[in-house]
């Protein structure tokens, strides 16, 4: 894992869009792997703007998110295909066909979970994952305790996230128990991840998923064993951690070839 602590959450989104934007100008067909909730809007703001100042192209690329509430329709406010379009598909030339999240309608779930692996798979796997964290060590809705190597399925959500949650809901009684979600197996077969994480409330998480042992009880953890993933954090969610001065100084020292 490679550390990365910048002043705010604006600079580490403009560095971690300066990723996706490289990758995308290589490769114009690449798979990204999308996450919805708070902390990615202004990754997803600099990867617009990339697109309106600096013609990124994003016709050819493909795109399969995270997770989505179970029994919510698509259009419902708080469905995590509206969250995509609102927060990007409408503002990018992205071509909707090419846009992947799980149906919270499927009737039969474990079918749908099956052909959404598929779906990967066919695409040639997942490029570049973009990641948040929950304040209890999630990542997409698998939660403290799920099996680490565990593929897209429906899990229920722990009281905490749902608590955690109820913000976007006006309520806990209005927030789904249950998500369709990527594994954790899932994630791990990203080529790329990019986890960002910001705030004061995942000093915790954070600390335990990168310093912490590795164990299901944090699933984040699980991405010591990832071979390339950069973790983003402003200085609040990097006050937990115990070796923050010798990551800056890694970022900071960085040979210019790597330079990101
Ligand atoms: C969202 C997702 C979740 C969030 C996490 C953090 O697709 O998979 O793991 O990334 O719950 O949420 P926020 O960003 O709202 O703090």
């Amino acid at each position: 894992m490679e550390i990365v602590i910048l002043k705010g959450v604006a600079q580490a989104c403009q560095v971690a869009a300066r990723l996706v934007e490289s990758l995308v100008r290589e490769k114009p067909d690449a798979v990204l792997g999308l996450a919805t909730g708070s902390t990615p809007v202004r990754l997803y703001a600099e990867m617009i703007r990339a697109h309106c100042e600096a013609g990124l192209d994003f016709g050819r690329v493909r795109t399969f998110n995270l997770d989505e509430y179970a029994g919510l329709p698509r259009d419902h406010e708080q469905s995590y295909y509206r969250f995509m379009r609102e927060k990007l598909f409408d503002h990018v030339n992205i071509n909707p066909a090419n846009t992947n999240i799980p149906n919270g309608l499927a009737q039969d779930i474990p079918a749908h979970c099956r052909a959404y692996e598929d779906a990967i798979r066919q695409a040639g796997g997942v490029d570049l994952q973009i990641l948040g964290i929950g304040a209890n060590g999630h990542i997409g809705f698998n939660e403290p305790t799920s099996s680490l190597v565990s593929r897209t399925r429906i899990k229920s959500l722990t009281r905490h996230t749902i608590e955690e949650n109820a913000r976007f809901f006006g309520g806990e009684d209005e927030v789904p128990r249950h998500v369709i979600t990527m594994g954790v197996g899932t994630i791990m077969e990203s080529r790329q991840i990019v986890m960002l994480a910001f705030g004061e409330k995942k000093a915790r998480a954070v600390a335990d998923m990168i310093e912490g042992p590795l164990t299901s009880y944090v699933p984040a953890s699980i991405l010591q064993m990832h071979p390339n993933t950069k973790v983003f954090l402003d200085e609040e969610a990097a006050m937990e951690l115990k070796r923050s001065e010798y990551y800056k100084w890694v970022y900071e020292n960085k040979p210019a070839w790597q330079k990101f």
